[in-house]
């Protein structure tokens, strides 16, 4: 095993210890959501037996607007992890993101570990993971692609992590070039991209350049919830006291404003960053995302109180979903948006 992959190992197992604790969550800025409070209708004729939440991803149909995001990869734990989340996503019917394929790539033996991953998932969309700053240095992504193909992944994300890069040791700091690099990977890529960020959020203004570039999703990834500053400050044993602690656009600015695009680009928009209650989650979706998704919360319940735990949480969350929309007088999830929220300063 290189040098490299050594590092890249200890520093996945540091990842995982640290976001097993809530000692990464970001200090001050919220989400946003708390600022909301949802439009109650004292006239209602939603039928809430018949309110379905079930959508297509891609093309194919799952059972709730939910995705379990990229995580780990890379450790023997982080291994497990994806096979038993993948077991979940299986149960739940719901699509489950991998985490970063950059060790596989550099490893090349992790064709038995993705075929694994792929039969525990069975037919549920599965989400490939790489970072913009690895994409850039590839001058193929023919390696990438046999990887992606291994998993049957049916979706590949790449992650921008600028401050991650920034504040991390050893990290590479250095986008130049993504854009051109996003055109290659999907002029060339036979499934759709999706780019996502990991905690700082992604802007109205940066939206529009990776629409403009074909990019077919965006998982906004705001901040509020796990800040991976803090993973990387608390890994340096820095000063926690350090400002870039809490960098980042809130999730719910980014999904309302990003959601605007809708008007004149065709994109999947998902909610993400923070969602750590059903009422996060169906305040991401009224606010316009198409999908929304948690990370360590997800880990820390499978820790906690295993797989079931996790199809509990997650099953609990949309029933409460389902209440919402049905006192907000929404029958289903296109009717169910903006207008089904109201900012508690205006009220109380
Ligand atoms: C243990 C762990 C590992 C992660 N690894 C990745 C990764 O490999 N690729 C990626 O795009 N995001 C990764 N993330 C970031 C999450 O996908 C997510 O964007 C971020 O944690 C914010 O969501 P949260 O507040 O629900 O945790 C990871 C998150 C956790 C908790």
């Amino acid at each position: 095993m290189t040098e490299q992959s050594k590092h890249i190992i200890s520093r996945k197992k540091e990842h995982l210890e640290l976001c097993k604790t809530d000692a990464v969550q970001f200090k001050e800025k919220t989400s946003g959501f708390e600022k909301y409070d949802f439009l109650h209708s004292a006239i209602t004729e939603a039928q809430i037996d018949k309110i379905d939440l079930s959508k297509k991803f891609f093309g194919k149909k799952v059972t709730y607007p939910f995705l379990i995001s990229c995580m780990t990869g890379g450790t023997t734990e982080g291994e497990n992890i994806n096979l038993q989340l993948a077991e979940v996503a299986a149960d739940l019917n719901i699509p489950l993101g991998l985490g970063s394929l950059r060790f596989a790539l550099e490893t090349n033996d992790y064709d038995e570990h993705f075929k694994q991953i792929r039969k525990a998932a069975k037919a549920v969309p599965l989400l490939g993971n790489i970072g913009g700053a690895q994409i850039i240095k590839m001058k193929s992504f023919k390696t990438l692609f046999h990887l992606l193909d291994k998993v049957e992944s049916d979706v590949l994300v790449v992650h921008l992590n600028p401050l991650q890069e920034l504040l991390q040791k050893n990290g590479e700091p250095n986008f130049y070039g993504i854009k051109k690099s996003l055109e290659k990977l999907v002029k060339q890529s036979s499934m759709p991209i999706i780019v996502k960020e990991v905690g700082s959020g992604i802007s109205k203004k940066s939206a529009q350049v990776l629409l403009d570039l074909g990019i077919a999703g965006i998982d906004i990834a705001g901040a509020g919830g796990t800040s991976w500053a803090g993973v990387e400050i608390l890994r340096n044993k820095q000063s926690t006291e350090n400002p870039f602690w809490d960098w980042g656009l809130p999730t719910s600015y980014c999904i309302k404003t990003v959601a605007e695009l809708k008007k004149k680009n065709k994109f999947m928009l998902i909610g993400s960053g923070g969602i750590n209650s059903s009422f996060d989650a169906a305040k991401a979706l009224a606010l316009g995302a198409d999908f929304t998704a948690s990370a360590r919360i997800i880990l820390q319940t499978l820790i906690k109180d295993q797989q079931a735990g996790v199809i509990t949480l997650i099953k609990d969350w949309f029933e409460d979903v389902k209440q919402i929309m049905f006192l907000t007088d929404s029958q289903n999830l296109r009717s169910f948006g903006k207008e089904k929220l109201i900012l508690k300063k205006d009220c109380y």
